[in-house]
C-alpha cells in the first residue's frame, strides 16, 4: 500500500518539442525517499519527461507538483529553488576547472550555499575518489569519474528530488553498481531519485519502483522486485 507522501508527483502529463507531442499521459509519482527507474529503449521519451518536468522541454498538458506545489512549466530557476534537479545526460561539466570548483558550482542556491562544507562532506563520503582528485581538472577525469561529478554537483544543490538521465552511460559494470549503491545511500538520508536507463537490468535491481516507457508512453508500472522477478515481463519487454 502508498503510504509515504508523494513528493514529485506527474498527473496526465504531456511533453515533447513544440509542436511534436513526444509523452502522453503520463502520471508518475516518487516518494520521499524512493528511488524510483524510468526504464525504456532509445527515443521513447526518457529524456523528454525529465525535461519536461524541470521546465526544458515544452508542456503540452497535464501538472507536475512537488510536495503539492503546482510547478507546471515553471522556470527551471523556479524548479531548482522548490528542489528538483536535473544532472543531464550530457553532464554539462566545466572542463577546466577542478573537482572541487565544480562541486562549489552546484552550491548556487542560497540554502545550498550555506550548507556548502556539510555537503562537501556528503558527496566526499558518496564518491571518494573525488576528493582524491578534487584538484584536478574536470577535462582530465576519466568517464567514470565525470559521471560521479555530475551526480555529485546535483547533489550539491541540495535537491528534495534528484533526477539523473542514464548515470549508467559508458561505466564500466562494476562504475555502474558502485555508482546505484551511492544513490541509494543518498536515497536513505531523505532524498528522493527518479533516474532514466536504457540498461533495465542495473534499474531494476537499484530501483524501488519502475516505470517502463515505450514510446511515449507508460506500458507498465510496479515493483523493480516484482519485475525482475516476472520472466515473462522481462521477455516481453527487453527481448
Ligand atoms: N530537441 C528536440 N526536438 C525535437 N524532437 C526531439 C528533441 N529531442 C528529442 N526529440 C525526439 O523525442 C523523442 C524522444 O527522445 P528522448 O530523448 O526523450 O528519448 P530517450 O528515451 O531519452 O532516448 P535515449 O535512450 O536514446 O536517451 C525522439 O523521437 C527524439 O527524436
Ligand atoms: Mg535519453
Amino acid at each position: 500500500m502508498w503510504v509515504r507522501s508523494n513528493t514529485l508527483k506527474l498527473s496526465n502529463f504531456s511533453a515533447g518539442y513544440k509542436p511534436f507531442k513526444v509523452v502522453k499521459n503520463i502520471s508518475l509519482e516518487v516518494g520521499r525517499k524512493e528511488i524510483v527507474s524510468l526504464v525504456g529503449p532509445n527515443g521513447a521519451g526518457k529524456t523528454t519527461i525529465l525535461k519536461g518536468i524541470v521546465g526544458v522541454a515544452d508542456v503540452f498538458g497535464g501538472t507536475v507538483s512537488i510536495d503539492g506545489e503546482d510547478i507546471t512549466a515553471k522556470k527551471p530557476e523556479k524548479v531548482a529553488q522548490l528542489g528538483l534537479i536535473l544532472v543531464p545526460d550530457e553532464r554539462r561539466l566545466f572542463p577546466n576547472m577542478s573537482c572541487e570548483e565544480n562541486l562549489e558550482l552546484g552550491a548556487y542556491l542560497e540554502e545550498a550555499r550555506r550548507r556548502y562544507r556539510d555537503s562537501l562532506e556528503v558527496v566526499y563520503t558518496l564518491f571518494p575518489v573525488l576528493k582524491e582528485k578534487r584538484r584536478q581538472v574536470a577535462k582530465t577525469l576519466s568517464g567514470g569519474e565525470q559521471q560521479m561529478l555530475a551526480i555529485a554537483r546535483g547533489i550539491m544543490a541540495r535537491p528534495k528530488v534528484l533526477l539523473v538521465d542514464e548515470p549508467s552511460t559508458g561505466l564500466s559494470p562494476k562504475l555502474v553498481s558502485s555508482l546505484l549503491k551511492a544513490m541509494n545511500a543518498l536515497s536513505e538520508s531523505g532524498v528522493s531519485i527518479l533516474f532514466a536507463e536504457q540498461n533495465a537490468y542495473a534499474a531494476l535491481e537499484y530501483s524501488n519502483r519502475a516505470y517502463l516507457l515505450t514510446r511515449g508512453e507508460i506500458t507498465l508500472t510496479g515493483s523493480s522486485h516484482d519485475i525482475l522477478l516476472s520472466k515473462s515481463l522481462i521477455s516481453q519487454y527487453f527481448g
